[in-house]
């Protein structure tokens, strides 16, 4: 299912719900939480620590539909997500998608306690998307606008894996889909 452009909230809360009983590694080796809760816990996480950036917390929402628009394309999970998103959410919102991906290498290339931490499937994907950001990856990220809303979005994204943690619904988060959606 390659090219999926969402156009409506409702496609996208569809999309979503179809998230569940849907894993990052089709064959279960990875992450210990299904696609759609990992998501949920990610927004979650974000609408906590940043209250008032609504396009962080979908962009938090929506960062992993790419295993599910392309099963077994880790490497390109991102970027599968943000042209997904793009029309309905924004330019904003997917890059923070696509960047999920970017942000892990450059915590790889920077922080060794935080990459001691990831979970073994991050760490075994980690190579196949680039592995650690050189030298000049990292300035350059650095000195992106964003760069500490996609790091803010990357640490959710590694601490949203917790087994039957309670989250809001998915039906909560439409109001906020749709007021990003409006704004973009
Ligand atoms: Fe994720």
């Amino acid at each position: 299912m390659d090219r999926v452009r969402v156009s409506t909230v409702d496609e996208l809360m569809e999309l979503l719900s179809d998230c569940e009983d849907v894993w990052d590694m089709p064959d279960r080796s990875g992450d210990p939480v299904d696609i759609l809760d990992h998501d949920r816990q990610c927004a979650e996480l974000l609408r906590e620590r940043f209250p008032d950036d609504e396009q962080l917390q979908v962009a938090g929402l929506v960062h992993d539909i790419g295993h599910m628009l392309v099963p077994g394309d880790d490497a390109g999970h991102g970027r599968h997500g943000a042209d997904a998103v793009r029309d309905l959410l924004g330019d904003r919102v997917a890059r923070l998608v696509e960047l999920h991906v970017t942000a892990k290498r450059y915590l790889a290339a920077t922080d060794s306690v935080h990459t001691a931490a990831l979970s073994e499937s991050s760490r075994r994907t980690l190579i196949a998307q680039g592995g650690p950001m050189t030298t000049t990856e990292i300035a350059e990220f650095e000195a992106d606008p964003d760069f500490h809303a996609a790091l803010a979005l990357r640490k959710a994204d590694d601490a949203g894996k917790v087994i039957d943690l309670r989250v809001s619904a998915l039906p909560a988060w439409r109001p906020v889909i749709e007021r990003v959606a409006a704004a973009r």
